[in-house]
């Protein structure tokens, strides 16, 4: 019989305080006509100071994932976290998120797959229903990026990107339904040539003394990046994995209901769109209201899509992400 890995349900969690491009041009030398034109983000949102952390978002979004599905954390036999930036530098946000659902003393692994966290998450799980290891498995994807982020105009070329919050998502095995809904396929890959292209060096045990007052003081403790070479990685790997999916399982790209890809760059889905051949309606974007929150934004972006009737049961999906590391990927799914 067949068994498939269904998605029960999506929610997500932004926080409040919207930072838009204005405010930023208030702290640092850029401007809204920059951010717009090279990028399409308009705002993004911030945690405030009272937020406790990545598992805060976390806990957020699964909470609503949960009651969606009907499930009480009790049901939950797998937690599986994608994020890169936890709470603490160990142990992972998984356990924290099994400690504040209140869940039984079930697996809870983290994923440190930076943009790609979410397709490889969805592979991990449905690796674990088919293998039978799981039943039940919630899938969250947090980031709390705005205190790492260098907010002066030494910093202003990573500082406008990105933006916090959560998407999570509850996924069940289920047995030979019919439907064929569920993971149909997934795609993964890496390359570590590019691990210091993007990259946040500190705290890190590569570091001999793992950070000191001067590592502070130079703003050697914020991320950086080469966004040329990124840009051009991104669009090359994600027309690879769409044509990898597309080939092995014998579609077209005009089959695919809906592409929910990364958002790092406007400009970067509109390539891949065109390239695909798709018109703008079966690619979703929402990058201008939360700029780029690393894992958690193919999940949002599913929340949206589902809230606004543009993903519907039975559709077709492909999501498809790049991000640091290198490391990208996507999935194919019957909605
Ligand atoms: N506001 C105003 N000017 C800025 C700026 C900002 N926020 N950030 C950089 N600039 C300046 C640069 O200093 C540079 O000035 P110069 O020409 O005097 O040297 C100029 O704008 C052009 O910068 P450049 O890097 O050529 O811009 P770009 O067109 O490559 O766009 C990115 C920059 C970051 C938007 C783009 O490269 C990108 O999106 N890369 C991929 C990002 C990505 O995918 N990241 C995450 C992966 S998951």
């Amino acid at each position: 019989m067949e068994l498939r890995a269904q998605i029960r349900s999506v929610a997500h969690y932004v926080p409040e305080r919207r930072v838009t491009n204005d405010d930023l041009s208030q702290l640092m030398d850029t401007s809204d006509a920059w951010i717009t034109e090279r990028t399409g983000i308009k705002e993004r949102r911030f945690v405030d100071t009272t937020c406790a952390g990545t598992s805060e978002l976390g806990e957020r979004a699964a909470r609503l994932a949960l009651a969606q599905a009907g499930w009480n954390a009790q049901d939950v036999d797998l937690i599986v976290m994608a994020t890169l930036s936890p709470d603490l530098y160990f142990p992972g946000v998984g356990v924290m998120l099994q400690q504040k659902l209140g869940c039984r003393t079930i697996p809870a692994l983290d994923i440190r797959a930076q943009c790609s966290g979410l397709v490889y998450g969805l592979s991990v799980v449905d690796g674990y229903i088919k293998s039978r290891q799981a039943k039940k498995v919630l899938l969250v994807c947090a980031e709390v990026q705005s205190p790492v982020l260098d907010l002066t105009t030494r910093g202003r070329d990573m500082a406008v990107l990105f933006g916090d919050g959560a998407g999570a998502m509850t996924i069940e095995a289920v047995e030979g339904d019919g439907s064929h809904r569920g993971i149909l396929d997934s795609f993964l890959g890496s390359d570590g040539s590019g691990a210091e292209v993007l990259c946040m060096k500190l705290p890190g045990t590569a570091t001999p003394g793992f950070i000191s007052a001067d590592d502070i003081q130079q703003s050697r403790v914020h991320p950086s990046m080469d966004g040329k070479l990124v840009f051009k990685n991104a669009v090359t790997r994600l027309l690879e994995t769409a044509g990898t999916l597309l080939k092995r399982n014998n579609l077209t790209p005009e089959q695919i209901d809906l592409i929910i890809p990364h958002q790092a760059n406007l400009r970067i889905n509109e390539m891949v769109r065109t390239q695909l051949g798709l018109p703008p309606e079966k690619v979703f974007n929402n990058i201008q209201k939360y700029g780029n929150t690393t894992a958690a934004t193919i999940p949002i972006c599913m929340s949206e899509a589902v809230a606004e009737g543009r993903l519907k049961r039975g559709d077709l999906v492909l999501t498809l992400a790049f991000g640091a590391g290198f490391t990208w990927g996507g999935n194919l799914i019957r909605w």
